[in-house]
């Protein structure tokens, strides 16, 4: 049988599809999962959104289903740099400085690919969301790590940052709000890091994933500090819940720009345009405004169902009140070290024996004795329910 490049395989299968599809085998067995795994929104996308896109499907024209520039149409890119403009006071070129993807997945792969070259160090937190690790090490990037502790917040520590930089970094990558920790930035942490980038001419990469799901704190746009080493990544995913439609964005100056946009058209020739123009259609009608606070609103009733829920049953976990993004993110040790399981092991069985699906802190860094929980998924009971579960499983491994 002919080879496969051998590369290949530094790209590992999302851990969150990894566990779907231990979930879709014990689905078929018949029984109910409670799904603390997933970052898919529960909320749908706002009904007028839904009723503009059911007229649009009744038009006799080619527009929802036709090709689009690779770079994503034109109304959506000014739609995004007024948004920008709204939500941060960022002053964007829709041509110069805007390239929309297929989803942030996309824009992270183009993004990585149009910077990193073989031996380029790149800079990640530690914990960091799954995705960038394996790209970065299919396009011949070396990972450092920056540490950042439950103690301090799971802020970026500043000092090891400075030690972590070198003349090869090429890269470091923030994302705030953040997956798998929930915190959000600090301004001066962020701003610090952007000065540094600046300072050492690297590109600092923002994954700004759920920069709108903020529940406390502020999103700081560190393009203001940096503007010609920022590269911001973006998605639609999220806010206002469209994941399987992929749309995304990245933003930066054009020789990036210019790079992201010809790996994107060469991946997937463009965005889709259906999803374009329904999203051109949410940012400017404004709806957005009416929307987004009430899934804001309920997602800090999960949240704070999630917190209590921990305190009564799993009262020796420790963890920070998320600040935004979907996920909180306990640190498990003091039950993990007596039942002398890892992460991993513990939601494996939890999910096998006792069908409450979680991702182990081993899939984002060295955070081993860490949960991620996902809380927007699942109703408040179903909520509650998993982690009462949880504590039986502890009490009765
Ligand atoms: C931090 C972060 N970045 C990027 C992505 C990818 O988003 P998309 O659905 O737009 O590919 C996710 C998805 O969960 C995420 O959590």
């Amino acid at each position: 049988m002919p080879g496969i490049n051998e590369k290949t395989f530094l790209l590992r299968e999302s851990p969150t599809r990894r566990i779907d599809k231990i979930r879709e085998t014990i689905v078929r067995e018949g029984k109910d999962i409670i799904l603390l795994s997933t970052g898919q929104p529960s909320i749908p996308p706002p009904r007028e959104l839904r009723e503009y896109l059911a007229e649009r499907l009744m038009e006799e024209s080619m527009k929802l289903y036709g090709y689009t520039q690779s770079q994503g149409i034109r109304p959506l890119r000014e739609a995004i740099a007024d948004d920008l403009k709204e939500l941060g006071g960022l002053d964007l070129d829709p041509d110069q400085n805007i390239v929309v993807t297929a989803g942030a997945q996309e824009g992270m792969f183009a993004t990585l690919a149009a910077v990193i070259e073989d031996g380029d160090e790149v800079i990640l937190t530690d914990p960091c969301y799954f995705g960038y690790k394996p790209i970065i090490e299919y396009l011949g990037g070396r990972v450092k790590y920056v540490p950042e502790t439950l103690n301090d917040g799971f802020q970026p520590d500043i000092e090891a940052l400075k030690e972590t930089i070198s003349d090869k970094t090429k890269a470091m990558i923030l994302v705030s709000p953040d997956n798998p920790t929930g915190r959000v930035v600090d301004s001066d942490v962020a701003k610090a890091v952007a000065e540094l980038a600046a300072d050492h001419d690297f590109w600092l990469v923002m994954d700004e994933a759920y920069k709108t799901l903020i529940y406390e704190g502020d999103h700081t746009w560190v393009w203001h500090y940096a503007p010609d080493n920022v590269i911001g990544l973006n998605t639609f995913s999220k806010d206002p819940g469209m994941p399987g439609w992929r749309l995304g964005y990245v933003y930066g100056p054009w020789n990036l720009i210019r790079a992201v946009k010809l790996i994107s058209e060469e991946m997937v020739y463009c965005p889709p345009s259906v999803a374009q123009i329904v999203i051109t259609h949410y940012l400017r009608s404004g709806m957005r405004k009416k929307f987004l606070p009430n899934v804001i609103k309920e997602y800090v009733k999960r949240r704070d169902v999630v917190i209590s829920s921990l305190e009564k049953y799993l009262p020796e976990t420790r963890f920070l009140k998320t600040q935004g993004s979907m996920f909180i993110f306990p640190d498990f040790s003091a039950y993990l070290d007596r039942l002398g399981m890892d992460g991993d092991e513990f939601s494996e069985r939890l999910l096998r024996d006792a069908s409450v699906a979680t991702v182990p802190g081993s899939y984002f860094g060295s955070t081993t004795k860490f949960i991620r929980i996902s809380f927007v998924t699942e109703s408040p009971e179903r909520l509650e329910q998993g982690i009462k579960i949880m504590s039986e499983f502890i009490e009765a491994s």
